[in-house]
């Protein structure tokens, strides 16, 4: 059986005699699978060791009557009343050293060892339980590990677990002294035991100690869901083992997390609430949606896909007819496999009883059930046969956590953010319809005919090196502001000038620099005879001094560095190193990723309007263009003849919030 739909069912807040129905209505939606049990601890164990799965079991048995199979939770993000209450130590404490009540969810703090002991107990109980299930076809752990963690957790546990962790990198309290930089407002210390964990002081923390917690957090999250995952490897070989990320969120580093699953998956809410205007963009979706299949280079599950309007106290915009189905074909188009809806059915009490599923508070299937009927007939025989099959791409975007937290900790301009600045690059190639990976920087950097990679401040000689050996064999690679600026322990390097370590390579100098505080700097493209090429930068200007034999390709347009290079190419061995001395407006970047795209010969795949998206992929007997209309007005588009239209529409006029599918013969490789 072939799983391409589903959805989060709660069959626990409902009362039994309404399962049948909900079960009938999910088979005649097209539901493949639910995912259950996620935040279920206390029905399954209401007193300590008193387990209780009958109720799931139930469920699960009424579901696959129709058809439909399994993914259990672990329901660790939701410690029970009574598992607290036996032990205070288990809630987290935040930076400012108060305990967080129990109450919400995620009340734990993942080093304390007696809970360790508890998820150890019931993930056990529960493999136990449902690894004969055939109806149960995978597990996921936790829910959105990191999230509500994040100034959490400073507890006494966590405080020697990090000075475990210090200790293993850096042997003697010596080392560390010496790579942290702790002569500074001595803050020097003589034993591991010593170091604080970062609970709010009268001012900042040193950088070196915030950059090591970061990484500390992730490593101990990450261990904390290996825990899980092993007990389910053992004794549940034949279910998958997924867990459910939040895109572009900093607490975990989901490469590190994604090592231990079969896939991953992610909860994508295009409307979320909580979310700035430009988080929302389409280009900034299927960013996130690239990003997550980075984290496996494969294809991943939605385990949460927005299905109404969303909300806690406050509510974002209902979603307008045609976008569940865009939002859906969107994510299939990045590299979902499988969609699950988020959730069945709105509750009727609790924290989310205004996040809007597919069938509102009565239970009645109404606009949102009927358009998703369409939207799965349409698109299940494309998902059937490009399942699997992971899409490469020419050009890559390295996503870099070390970059991400540094810059955090550190922006140096209040506004410069590392994802705004990847995604404003990611936004210039797709706007042209350039398909883009991001890279994980630890892998393969060859197999690219070009990279990008923002912002790398903090820059070790392993990446270094890398950088350099894959231009020197013809990359085309582009650098950034504030690269080569930190070690890797977070202090300023010194072996030279900026960008250290790159200079030979990207054939420039930076000797000085301007943080753009109070106006953006006007760029000049070219010699800027046409007003279009007159441009500008934000953020930050480094001021270049470029070699002999360096390209000057844009210049800045005023202030005593007026002239001087802000966009500069340096052949370097076989391939071509560009630099970006400023974060491009727009327009800039529009320029650059023009002139990249030539350098490295990158083919457009179709051209649109700004505001429809195309995304071709390659399945087992044809190949598709999938073409998303993000925009409330009809547009039209040209899509070559070689194309056909696969699903019933006709003509080249795309519906508002539309999404069209044509298909054409694979061409031989
Ligand atoms: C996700 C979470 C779900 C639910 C949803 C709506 O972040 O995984 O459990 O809370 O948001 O708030
Ligand atoms: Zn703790």
């Amino acid at each position: 059986m072939s799983i391409e739909f589903g959805v989060d069912y709660y069959p626990e807040h409902w009362d039994r005699s309404r399962w049948e129905t909900d079960a009938r209505l999910m088979q005649a939606l097209g539901v493949d699978v639910v995912r259950m049990g996620e935040f279920s601890w206390f029905k399954f164990e209401p007193e300590r060791g008193a387990f209780d799965f009958s109720w799931l079991d139930e469920a699960i048995g009424l579901l696959a009557r129709h058809g439909i199979k399994t993914i259990v939770g672990t329901p660790t993000a939701a410690p029970p009343k009574w598992l607290i209450d036996q032990d205070k130590s288990i809630l987290p404490v935040d930076a400012e050293g108060i305990t967080r009540g129990f109450g919400g969810r995620h009340h734990d703090c993942q080093s304390n060892a007696k809970y360790r002991g508890h998820c150890k107990r019931i993930v056990s109980v529960m493999a136990e339980h449902f690894r004969d299930n055939r109806a149960v076809i995978g597990w996921q752990v936790d829910n959105e590990l990191g999230n509500s963690h994040d100034n959490l957790c400073t507890c006494d546990s966590c405080r020697s677990s990090f000075h475990a962790w210090l200790e293993k990198r850096y042997g003697t309290i010596g080392e560390l002294n010496e790579v942290w930089g702790t002569n500074f407002w001595s803050q020097n210390y003589t034993a591991f035991s010593q170091i604080p964990v970062p609970r709010i002081t009268p001012n900042s923390h040193n950088p070196s100690l915030l950059l090591d917690w970061k990484r500390f957090c992730s490593d101990l999250i990450v261990d904390f869901a290996r825990a899980q995952i092993d007990i389910l490897r053992e004794k549940c070989p034949d279910q998958f083992i997924t867990h459910n990320l939040m895109g572009f969120s900093e607490k975990v580093n989901y490469y590190d997390l994604g090592k231990g699953l079969d896939f991953v998956s992610h909860d994508q809410y295009p409307m979320g609430y909580w979310m700035s205007a430009a988080e929302k963009t389409p280009a900034a979706l299927a960013s996130t949606l690239d990003l997550i299949r980075a984290m496996k280079r494969k294809n991943f599950w939605i385990m949460e896909q927005q299905a109404g309007p969303a909300g806690w106290e406050t509510l974002g915009q209902t979603p307008r007819p045609g976008q569940l189905g865009l939002w859906t074909a969107q994510s299939v188009a990045h590299g979902a496999d499988t969609v699950v809806f988020f959730r069945w059915r709105t509750c009727t009490f609790g924290t989310e009883e205004f996040w809007h599923g597919i069938l509102p508070h009565d239970g009645t299937p109404g606009r949102r059930y009927e358009e998703l009927l369409k939207v799965i007939e349409r698109l299940r025989p494309v998902m059937q046969d490009i399942k699997g099959i992971c899409a490469k791409n020419d050009i890559a975007i390295v996503y870099d956590y070390d970059q991400y937290w540094a810059l955090r900790i550190q922006p140096q301009h209040p506004k410069l953010s590392y994802v705004s600045s990847i995604q404003q690059y990611y936004e210039a190639f797709y706007r042209r319809n350039i398909p883009t990976d991001f890279l994980n920087p630890n892998d393969e950097f060859s197999g690219y005919k070009a990279i990008v990679a923002p912002l790398q401040f903090v820059l070790g000689p392993g990446m270094e090196l890398k950088l350099r050996t894959y231009v020197s064999e013809g990359g085309v690679l582009v650098l950034t502001m504030r690269s080569g600026v930190k070690t890797e322990t977070n202090k300023c390097r010194t072996d030279g000038s900026l960008p250290c370590g790159l200079v030979d390579m990207l054939g420039i100098e930076v000797l000085d620099y301007d943080c753009l505080r109070d106006a953006d700097i006007p760029i000049v493209w070219g010699k800027g005879s046409d007003p279009a090429l007159r441009v500008s930068g934000c953020w930050w200007s480094d001021i270049v001094t470029p070699h002999e034999g360096t390209q000057v390709l844009a210049t800045y347009g005023e202030e005593f560095y007026r002239g001087t290079p802000a966009v500069t190419a340096h052949r370097y061995g076989k391939g071509m190193a560009y630099y970006v001395a400023t974060q491009p407006s727009p327009a800039l970047m529009r320029l650059i990723a023009d002139h990249v795209t030539a350098s490295a010969g990158l083919k457009r795949l179709v051209d649109t309007d700004e505001s429809v998206e195309a995304v071709r992929r390659v399945g087992e007997s044809a190949e598709y263009l999938i073409v998303m209309n993000h925009d409330g007005a009809a547009h039209d588009i040209h899509v070559p003849a070689s194309w056909n239209h696969l699903l019933d529409e006709t003509g080249s006029k795309i519906a508002p919030y539309g999404f069209m599918v044509f298909r054409k013969e694979k061409t031989p490789v």
